[in-house]
């Protein structure tokens, strides 16, 4: 089968670089350092991308501002998963123009999937003149093509239409945190889940080839990166373009090969994709944590279908079956849509009834939010909000009661966690294996290693204890 993704030429990337240098000089041309400020939203692929965009930015001579205060290049990179992240975005943008008015040379930049929004497109040209350039997530690599164009032409730039996605390697990357890295293995998604954007605003779903996730990898592990997250809309269909027969829990395989100590992580993963395969492949690589994302979105089967997501409840709670007999210390995680249109009343009983029988370590809830150009934005939706706010709360609290239950688990026991930095009370703040959050009394000095922690009391979002010696 021929390699369907398009693949950015290295020399297309080395010219990019070389781009970077132009705008370097460029800026050098006026004295003091240039201060850069990245604003990010939404999940840890737009966190993986910002990694990116800062690496094109260091190149092009910016240091990093943790405000947009005085900073001379504002990029936002943001989501457009549900209403209120939009909304959040336009507030943000909007007050820019104080920061503007009072540092007019401020450049400003907006990228992300909002950006690939016509809609947004247009609000932002007309309404928002402030903003300098705006460019969807397909054409990241091109940043400081973009950039010039905007810093020599005088003229704003909206490069916001609908390419082709593509893999680019080879683009710098400057990495937020010192333990733990995410590593994109594909990008895109092509399951149109009836609510979701994303497919719209990222395009179809492609893959990284294996060699450069696994030299990624193993350059992590030797600068001593402790927990490597590997993501993707959906893991699962991780290498289905690439044709070359490999498959996700081979990947995981590879990774698990690599030497090191690091623990290796990975979302999301679509329960119609997710089985015996992945959960015999995560049960047998010891660097694989126990901890599994499994959205399920809907209790009702119905739901699901008209979700467009491609299982029933009962082959999701046959999925779980398996994973936690394979896996029983498994840590499971999920995300729930509450008030998708047409759901009724029973319906989200179901979606209840569910979480009561897996009972999960955490939950994401979400109240359905009807997205521009999906087809569940047109679907009748005759639930009053008053009724999906009180299910909604239902779900959250009766949620907050099994986490805490869960939670209490641990207490008197002792686990193994990867402290990640100490928090405003002074006290450290830790990962154990299956993610969950410690808060640990201990000495500084144990940041960026695994301790082991007893643990004296439980919340339910936190678990709190104490280093234990030697
Ligand atoms: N690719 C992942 C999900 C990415 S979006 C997956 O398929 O699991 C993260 C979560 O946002 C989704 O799991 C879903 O629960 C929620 N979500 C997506 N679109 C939404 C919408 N229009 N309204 C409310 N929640 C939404
Ligand atoms: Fe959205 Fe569905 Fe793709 Fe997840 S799998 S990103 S919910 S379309
Ligand atoms: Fe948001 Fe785009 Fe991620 S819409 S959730 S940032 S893929």
């Amino acid at each position: 089968m021929l390699r369907q993704t398009l693949t950015i030429a290295p020399a297309e990337i080395a010219r990019q670089l070389a781009l970077c240098d132009q705008i370097r000089a460029l800026l050098d041309q006026r004295p003091g350092q240039k201060l850069a400020y990245v604003d990010t939203y939404g999940c840890q692929q737009n966190e993986a991308d910002s990694e990116r965009l800062r690496g094109y930015l260091a190149r092009m001579g910016y240091a990093f501002s943790p405000t947009e205060e005085g900073a001379d290049l504002v990029l936002l990179n943001t989501c457009a998963i549900r209403e209120h992240a939009e909304q959040r975005v336009f507030g943000n943008v909007g007050a820019l123009t104080h920061t503007k008015r009072r540092h007019p040379e401020q450049v400003i930049c907006l990228c992300g999937c909002m950006a690939r929004q016509d809609h947004v497109a247009q609000r932002l040209r007309q309404s928002f003149p402030h903003v300098d350039l705006v460019f969807g997530p397909q054409l990241l690599w091109q940043f400081p093509q973009l950039l010039l164009d905007r810093l020599t032409s005088g003229k704003r730039v909206f490069a916001t239409e609908d390419v082709p996605g593509a893999v680019a390697e080879g683009i710098p990357v400057v990495r937020q945190n010192r333990q733990k890295a995410w590593v994109s293995i594909m990008y895109g998604c092509n399951n149109f889940c009836t609510y979701c954007i994303v497919p719209y605003v990222r395009g179809r779903e492609r893959s990284r080839r294996p060699e450069d996730i696994l030299a990624e990898v193993r350059e992590l592990a030797q600068a001593g990166y402790q927990d490597i997250t590997l993501l993707g809309q959906n893991v699962n269909s991780y290498g289905k373009d690439l044709g070359l027969g490999v498959d996700f829990a081979w990947l995981l395989e590879q990774v698990n090969a690599i030497p090191g100590e690091f623990l290796i992580r990975f979302m999301t993963s679509h329960p119609k994709d997710a089985g015996a395969r992945l959960f015999d492949t995560m049960a047998a690589c010891e660097k694989v944590a126990p901890v599994l994302h499994l959205p399920f979105q809907s209790g009702s089967s119905r739901v699901l279908q008209a979700m467009h997501r491609g299982y029933t409840r009962e082959h999701y709670l046959s999925l779980v079956d398996e994973l936690r007999a394979r896996i029983p210390e498994i840590v499971l995680t999920s995300d729930v849509i509450v008030g998708f249109p047409g759901e009724t009343q029973e319906e989200f009983e179901q979606t209840m009834s569910l979480i009561e029988t897996v009972r999960y370590d955490a939950l994401f809830t979400f109240l359905f939010s009807p997205r521009r150009g999906t087809p569940a934005e047109r679907m009748p939706d005759p639930m009053p909000k008053e009724q999906k706010s009180a299910n909604f709360q239902r779900l959250l609290q009766r949620q907050n009661e099994i986490s805490w239950e869960k939670h209490q688990r641990y207490v008197g026991g002792i686990y193994r966690c990867l402290v990640d930095g100490q928090g405003t009370d002074g006290r450290l703040t830790a990962r154990t294996d299956g993610g969950r959050l410690v808060h640990l009394a201990g000495d500084p000095g144990c940041i960026g290693t695994w301790q082991n922690a007893r643990i004296t009391e439980a919340s339910t979002w936190a678990l709190f204890g104490d280093v234990v010696e030697g």
